[in-house]
């Protein structure tokens, strides 16, 4: 029923169907907001919002994606593909010794080229290289990649060749192997290097796949982590991260197992698709034996030039980010006390899958819209005023003599919560298999036609880092409760892992794990 995948057939891996479908037109979603819109809005001071007409809707929609010119802006040009070769580019600012604690040209903010001039996340865009071996795993503190693949997997529970259960001590040494081998080719594709051959690979075949041959690197990371249950089923429950739960169901979570949870979280992230999923085809190989795919999901993200990202509502995202490096990102990200020691300077990473029900949002006035985040979507300005990055201030009253930051506003809601955010837009467009979709107990027909509310998919990956997972379920949980942007979103996937510390040169990430 779900999307569990077996590896073995290596084949079918490469050319396995990923979730999602191509991006749809404004008038195809102009169509489904018709379907799906809904009235009776709370707007400002709880008077109820009023849809317009299905042709104004459609035409509102027309107008938001050809008015929307910084959201269309698409990637600066600074952050295109540097074509320098990957040893000058290794050489380029911003790696080597940078990395860790305090590395050079990391970016301002995550997510933006930064709160300045966005210079430091330029450089590292130029250079195309982001070492993999360091004090902590890349993908954290790296300026966003245009685009990103979070991949799933659980550990094999049976011997591939005898399907005989595996005991703890066979699937520990199975976790070691799988991380070391995903980092032995993490790091070299990330240099821009051919990757070691593959256990599987026949003394005939390529020694890795051709299929980002001639291109750089793009800014290509690959962050490990680790899932809850993974420390059980290895024999290593007394070296689990003492923070490390599964997440609960929370208020308004309509979650689908098949796009949650699982052992390892991979995410691959890249200033070029192509390079992102050549690197998932050889990561995923490497898990033949040892690993069973559950689920992948993939997302992009556009910053205008030196600018923070707009999700896919159309608000800038990230601004609240402290500045990568900052002493606020350390204290927010990296996991220091009551941890066992193999974990120290490791993060905790929350994976969410949040559908956006933008046919709905698109009908809301802009004033709506701003007071429902509390900052104004043009400029990212809190409606306290100031700028993007001026704090909001809640003690401000506006013209009527309420809030001008509404107590039930998104940045209200969420305020000051000890996380960094680094997520990923993702469109899917319309929904087509019921096996997939959550709303697969509708009426999904056995074609796939969905005809209740021809679903569209669209919304945000969202990731966060933080020492403590805790301090995201106290968010979620706020938001849940008193938050007017849930009106508007549903997560449908959900998951929470240990990304450990990074790996020493030649080393592999987790190594501490298995001494510990
Ligand atoms: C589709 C879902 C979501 C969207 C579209 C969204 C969007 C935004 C936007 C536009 C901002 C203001 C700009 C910024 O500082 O980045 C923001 C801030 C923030 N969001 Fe979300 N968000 C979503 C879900 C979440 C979730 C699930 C959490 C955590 C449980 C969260 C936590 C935060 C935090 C901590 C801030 C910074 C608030 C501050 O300190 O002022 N967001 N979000």
């Amino acid at each position: 029923m779900h999307d569990r995948v077996g590896l073995p057939d290596v084949v079918a891996a490469a050319s396995a169907r990923l979730p999602g479908g191509p991006p749809v037109s404004a008038r195809r979603a102009a169509a489904a907001a018709v379907a799906a819109g809904r009235g009776g809005r709370r707007g400002r001071g709880g008077r109820g919002l009023v849809l317009p007409a299905a042709g104004d809707l459609a035409g509102g929609l027309r107008g938001r994606r050809c008015g929307g010119g910084a959201v269309e802006a698409g990637r600066a040009p600074a952050r295109g593909r540097g074509r320098r070769a990957v040893g000058d580019a290794t050489d380029g600012p911003g790696d080597g010794d940078a990395r860790g604690g305090g590395r050079r040209g990391v970016g301002k903010a995550l997510g933006s080229g930064g709160h300045d001039d966005g210079e430091a996340g330029h450089e590292h865009a130029t250079a195309g290289v982001e070492p993999f071996f360091g004090d902590r795993q890349a993908g954290i503190a790296t300026a966003a990649q245009a685009h990103a693949l979070f991949a799933a997997f659980d550990l094999a529970a049976a011997d591939l060749a005898s399907g005989e259960a595996l005991d703890a001590a066979a699937v520990a040494a199975n976790l070691e192997a799988l991380l070391r081998d995903w980092s032995a080719v993490s790091a070299a594709l990330a240099a821009g290097e051919a990757p070691p051959k593959a256990a599987i690979d026949g003394a005939d075949q390529f020694d890795a796949e051709a299929v980002a041959s001639g291109l750089d690197p793009a800014r290509l990371t690959v962050t490990f982590g680790i899932g809850p249950a993974a420390f059980a089923k290895a024999g290593l429950e007394a070296a689990r991260p003492s923070k490390l739960a599964e997440l609960p169901e929370f208020d308004g979570d309509r979650l689908n197992p098949a796009w949650s949870g699982g052992d390892l979280l991979v995410q691959v992230c890249g200033d070029d698709q192509q390079v992102v999923s050549a690197a998932f085809l050889e990561l995923r190989k490497r898990a033949v034996g040892r690993g069973t795919l559950l689920w992948v999901q993939q997302g992009f993200s556009s910053a205008p030039s030196g600018g923070t990202p707009r999700n896919l509502m159309g608000f800038k995202d990230g601004s609240a980010n402290p500045e990568a490096g900052s002493a606020l990102f350390d204290e927010r990200v990296w996991a220091v006390d009551s941890e066992p020691s193999w974990f120290e300077g490791g993060t905790y990473q929350v994976f969410r899958k949040i559908r956006m029900r933008l046919p709905d949002w698109s009908v809301l006035s802009a004033e709506d819209q701003n007071l429902t985040f509390g900052r104004e979507r043009d400029s990212g300005a809190p409606l306290s005023g100031g700028g993007e990055f001026d704090h909001p201030d809640f003690e401000v009253l506006d013209d009527s003599g309420l809030p001008a930051v509404p107590a039930d506003s998104h940045v209200a809601v969420v305020h000051d919560a000890a996380m960094v955010r680094r997520g990923f837009n993702y469109d899917y467009g319309f929904l087509t298999q019921g096996d997939v979709s959550s709303d697969a107990s509708g009426d999904g027909h056995l074609d796939g036609h969905m005809h209740a509310a021809h679903p569209y998919d669209a919304g945000l990956l969202f990731v966060s880092f933080q020492a403590d997972p805790q301090v995201f379920i106290d968010a979620q949980e706020k938001m849940a409760a008193g938050d007017r942007l849930a009106e508007f979103i549903t997560a449908e996937g959900s998951g929470v892992y240990a990304v450990p510390s990074g790996a020493p040169d030649g080393g592999f990430v987790g190594e501490g794990l298995f001494r510990s």
